[in-house]
């Protein structure tokens, strides 16, 4: 049996939206922050005999989590059925998304058992794509640091790689959780709507390459205010998107946009970009930072947050057991 731990991203550049929904490919690149192991995903890996078994979170896992073992089996030419148990270990009930910790957690300790007891060693490249398969947004957690989704044209090309080691990046992203309720339209059925029907998503591809180019070139250089200006412009595009949405789809509540509100304020207040805000498909914020002004980011949550944790940037998975 193999033990492996995975954790959660947050994008600064924002997938929303596929090209092509059978084999998990992405309209554009995108480009996240791993986060540490407060929020973490194990999964254990063994074989079984004779047919796939899967339960998550203590219920049996969905139609997503099987093809994942089709796609191992078809992929890299082994006829084993898999045993996998996976269980999120977030400090708060509900409000995160467990997709991609869950997702690379799994990709991780199955290649770790295929290397182990197989012979089947897979790279970095190939647990990424494995776990695109779960979801498009856990191929970027099987690394740490800063990472690029590259969304490729096929199964080959669409897997993520490192931009930044988690050691060289000093920010951290300080959550504050606003609501506990899980979301009412899941990030998939959402982002192909906004693809089917938004005008404005056709503005939003014409301008995120541009968007990840400057991120890219920030990250790599240190230079955070860049960082943090264009985290919250594309959170506050793909929020528009998802606005311009027929019908229109909402994921952030009055406490998202209060800290909108008081994120800009104490940016005004400055004179220069301290913190900046980004939201994923949900109304907990976000709020990433060089780590000395953590402090002050969490102030920002003040009456408005159930409970604020404070994120470095992570490592990426490793195996446990
Ligand atoms: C808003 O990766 O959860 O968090 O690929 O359909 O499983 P599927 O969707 P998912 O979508 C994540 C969307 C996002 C933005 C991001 O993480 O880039």
């Amino acid at each position: 049996m193999v033990k492996a731990i995975a954790t959660p991203n947050i994008a600064l550049v924002k997938y929303w939206g596929k090209k092509d929904g059978q084999n998990m490919l992405p309209m554009n690149n995108s480009i996240s922050l791993t986060l540490d192991e407060q929020l973490k995903c194990i999964a254990d890996a063994e074989f079984a005999d004779e047919k796939d078994e899967f339960v998550v979170n203590g219920k049996p896992a969905n139609a997503d989590a099987y093809r994942v073992l089709e796609y191992v089996r078809k992929t890299f030419d082994t006829k084993k059925y898999f045993k996998i148990i996976s269980d999120t270990y977030f400090p708060v009930a509900g409000g995160l998304a467990s997709s991609a910790a869950g997702f690379a957690a799994i990709a991780f300790s199955i290649a770790k058992l295929l290397g182990e007891e197989e012979g089947i060693e897979l790279t970095i490249t190939e647990i990424s794509r494995i776990a695109r398969m779960g979801s498009g947004s856990a191929c970027r957690s099987v690394l740490g640091g800063a990472v690029e989704w590259l969304a490729g044209n096929s199964d080959e090309t669409s897997y993520a790689v490192q931009l930044v080691p988690f050691e060289e990046i000093g920010l951290v992203d300080v959550i504050g959780i606003l609501s506990h309720e899980e979301k009412k339209i899941s990030s998939r059925a959402g982002m192909q709507q906004t693809v089917k029907t938004s005008k404005l998503y056709l503005e939003r591809m014409k301008t995120v390459g541009k968007r990840l180019d400057i991120v890219r070139k920030a990250l790599k250089e240190g230079d955070y205010e860049t960082v943090l200006i264009e985290a919250m412009k594309d959170s506050d595009n793909m929020h528009a998107c998802m606005m311009d949405t027929k019908p229109p789809l909402s994921y952030l509540n009055e406490k998202s946009l209060e800290t909108i509100k008081r994120v800009n304020m104490l940016n005004e207040r400055e004179g220069r970009i301290v913190c900046g805000y980004t939201f994923d498909a949900g109304p907990n914020a976000h709020i990433i930072t060089e780590s000395k002004n953590a402090a002050e980011a969490e102030k920002l949550f003040a009456g408005i947050a159930d409970e604020i944790i404070v994120s470095e940037i992570g490592k990426g998975p490793r195996k446990i057991l």
